[in-house]
């Protein structure tokens, strides 16, 4: 049998995970956790370039428990929930220097840009949010996803105080703080954008100038 690449990005990993959470393994209420299981992964992924096999280890508490409910079909305790919601949330670094907004015009560029981590992207080359794939962020166009809910107009609609920009970035940097089993990618706590890009994403929801609020 061939080999499956490994070609994951941020979001291909939570499509693997949510597509093997589905599978039954048995005597155990983690297929991660199973052996046959474990076999199946080594088996039919392989590392190449800079996408390791290494992804396919769960990180944190989040990826282990929302992947354990799916399998097992139930529904996550409340309390489970909240314990990585607030672990989570006290787990966010805000921008070291307080400044929540960046420039709108780089914001645009890394929320329109998918690539990045895949095994064919230039290793060390900036990562895109690709916030586009999920959600309508500027009017007008209609290849934008809708995964997530729309981000048109946010600024405008919502305002700038401080605890919208605080929760607007812990967003960012890990929407598991406000839904455990979130689709969105950590964009912080994973890594996948540098603290200027996720400023200038912030910039991209707030400014005045920016599409998001034309
Ligand atoms: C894989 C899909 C996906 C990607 C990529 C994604 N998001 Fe999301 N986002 C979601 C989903 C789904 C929600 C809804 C809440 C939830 O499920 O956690 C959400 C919620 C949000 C919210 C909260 C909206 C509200 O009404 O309060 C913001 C802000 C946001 N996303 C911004 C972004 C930005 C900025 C990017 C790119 C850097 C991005 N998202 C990339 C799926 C995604």
């Amino acid at each position: 049998m061939n080999k499956i690449a490994l070609t994951l990005t941020a979001l291909g990993t939570a499509a693997l995970l949510g597509g093997c959470a589905g599978m039954q393994s048995g005597g155990t209420d983690n297929p991660f956790a199973d052996a046959s299981f474990q076999k199946i992964l080594k088996n039919d992924f392989s590392s190449k370039g800079q996408a390791t096999v290494d992804r396919l280890k769960q990180v944190g508490a989040a990826q282990y428990e929302c992947s354990k409910y799916d399998y097992l079909g139930k529904p996550m305790p409340e309390d489970v929930a909240k314990r990585i919601e607030s672990q989570s949330l006290a787990a966010v670094v805000p921008p070291a220097d307080g400044k929540y907004l960046g420039d709108w015009k780089a914001g645009l560029e890394v929320a329109s840009n998918g690539k990045g981590m895949q095994w064919n992207d230039k290793p060390g080359s900036p990562n895109g949010g690709n916030c586009e794939a999920c959600h309508k962020v500027v009017p007008n166009d209609p290849s934008q996803g809708d995964i997530g809910p729309p981000l048109v107009g946010y600024g405008r609609l919502r305002g700038a105080s401080e605890a919208m920009l605080k929760y607007t970035w812990a967003r960012i940097y890990d929407s598991a703080s406000f839904n455990a089993c979130s689709y969105m990618p950590p964009f912080g706590a994973h890594h996948i954008l540098t603290e200027q890009q996720m400023k200038d994403v912030m910039a991209l929801l707030f400014d005045p100038n920016s599409p998001v609020n034309k």
